[in-house]
């Protein structure tokens, strides 16, 4: 049985401090490049994109400033996998962080902190006066001419869309967090019109651990398409809520047999933006291939109300709407109205469907992830659930 939130169980805790940093020198940018590649790392932020392309893209561009930016934001509901990380394995996450400055030449990190997190903001600006004190940062670093990186910390003010990267760095320039459209991309033009990778803090965790495990050794954990383990916040009607690390490819039923969820009639994967799993479901692996997840994982027990799970989401989602565009801004308004219907038992199956269609509508309409994937948990909820959100008097 696994014991969660318990830090010396992590593989963080068995790598050796600055020993990733070392190992890239050494091996130089191509180097470092190569073992990303070999591992097949994909973001650990939600979004699966691979760190090797992210970086050799931002690597390959041409300019005299880049910048590399950890994302922090963390406001996934149900997250708290990367508070966990920056309180206990800080130091690792800087240290992924300037091996992403060696590598794609940038001379500047910045760690975007989530606003709810400025608690934890004394303790990192500790770690980063000691790792300048220690020459991990600042000039010549590790005593290599001509390598200069240091990480500057910014706080974010608590808006959810603000974890969208090109929200994230709209904030950080000063502005409203509101999401950019793409292309261009960040890596191309990002912070101050700067090629820019922007990372999650686990992403950056891993990449220090790779090189000093290698690429092979994470490729050979998880499956074919989902390398490597992954850091997972379980929450809910489960006997030991805490942050695990599994394996990618891991089974519903597994991951709940681990946390002491057995009797769960189905389970939030990837937070509000992500998808409801039925309990007919729980053979599905959790991997970019099956069922996507940046790390947040809510259990629901059989006493559960599904339609106020699905009111709970919604809710959250028209607050943290930027406003920009149409099909989100009007759209979840409409799916949580709907939502009220319901719960008085006035929702017709015709209007049931229509408001399916809408919230289709809204995943291809969307100019961000965020309106792209909050109709996600209101439509998995009514496809598996249909007979207990119509059971309150439906009106044909
Ligand atoms: C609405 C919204 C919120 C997001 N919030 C976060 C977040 O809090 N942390 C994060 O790492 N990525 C978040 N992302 C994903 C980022 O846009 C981006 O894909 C990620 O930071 C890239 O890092 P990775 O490749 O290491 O995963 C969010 C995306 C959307 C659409
Ligand atoms: S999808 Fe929503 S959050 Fe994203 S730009 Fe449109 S209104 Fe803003």
């Amino acid at each position: 049985m696994k014991t969660p939130s318990d830090r010396n169980s992590m593989t963080f805790a068995s790598i050796t401090p600055n020993e990733g940093l070392k190992i890239a020198v050494e091996k130089g940018r191509m180097g470092v490049l190569g073992e990303l590649s070999e591992s097949g790392l994909k973001g650990r932020g939600g979004a699966g994109f691979p760190t090797s392309v992210k970086w050799n893209l931002a690597a390959a561009a041409h300019d005299t400033k880049k910048y590399v930016v950890c994302n922090a934001d963390e406001g996934e509901p149900g997250t708290f996998k990367d508070r966990f990380i920056l309180a206990e394995f800080a130091d690792l996450m800087f240290e992924g962080m300037t091996i992403g400055g060696f590598t794609i030449g940038a001379a500047e990190g910045i760690v975007y902190l989530r606003g709810e997190y400025t608690y934890l903001r004394g303790h990192l600006e500790t770690v980063l006066e000691q790792r300048r004190k220690a020459k991990l940062l600042g000039k010549n670093i590790l005593g290599k001419k001509g390598f200069n990186f240091d990480i500057r910390i910014q706080m974010g003010a608590g808006a959810y869309v603000c974890g969208e990267e090109t929200a994230l760095i709209e904030s950080l320039e000063g502005q409203r967090g509101e999401p950019r459209n793409r292309p261009p991309f960040p890596v191309d033009t990002g912070f101050m019109g700067h090629p820019t990778i922007v990372n999650n803090v686990e992403t950056f965790a891993w990449v220090a651990s790779i090189i000093v495990k290698g690429g092979k050794w994470f490729k050979h954990i998880g499956t074919e398409k989902s390398t490597g383990l992954k850091l997972f916040s379980i929450s809910g009607d489960v006997e030991r809520p805490g942050v695990y690390e599994f394996p990618m490819g891991i089974t519903v039923d597994q991951l709940l047999r681990e946390v002491g969820g057995e009797g769960a009639k189905a389970v939030q994967i990837g937070g509000a933006s992500g998808h409801c799993v039925h309990q007919k479901d729980f053979s599905r692996k959790i991997a970019y291939e099956d069922i996507p997840t940046g790390g947040s994982v809510i259990v629901f027990g059989r006493q559960r109300d599904m339609l106020a799970v699905a009111k709970n989401f919604l809710e959250f989602f028209v607050e943290e709407s930027c406003g920009q565009c149409t099909p989100c801004r009007i759209g979840n308004e409409k799916l949580l109205e709907g939502v009220e219907l319901l719960e008085k038992g006035c929702c017709s199956m015709k209007y049931l469907r229509e408001l399916c269609s809408l919230g289709e509508t809204m995943q291809i309409a969307s100019k961000c992830g965020l309106g792209q994937s909050s109709p996600n948990a209101f439509l998995s909820i009514v496809k598996h659930f249909q007979d207990e959100i119509m059971g309150r008097t439906a009106i044909e």
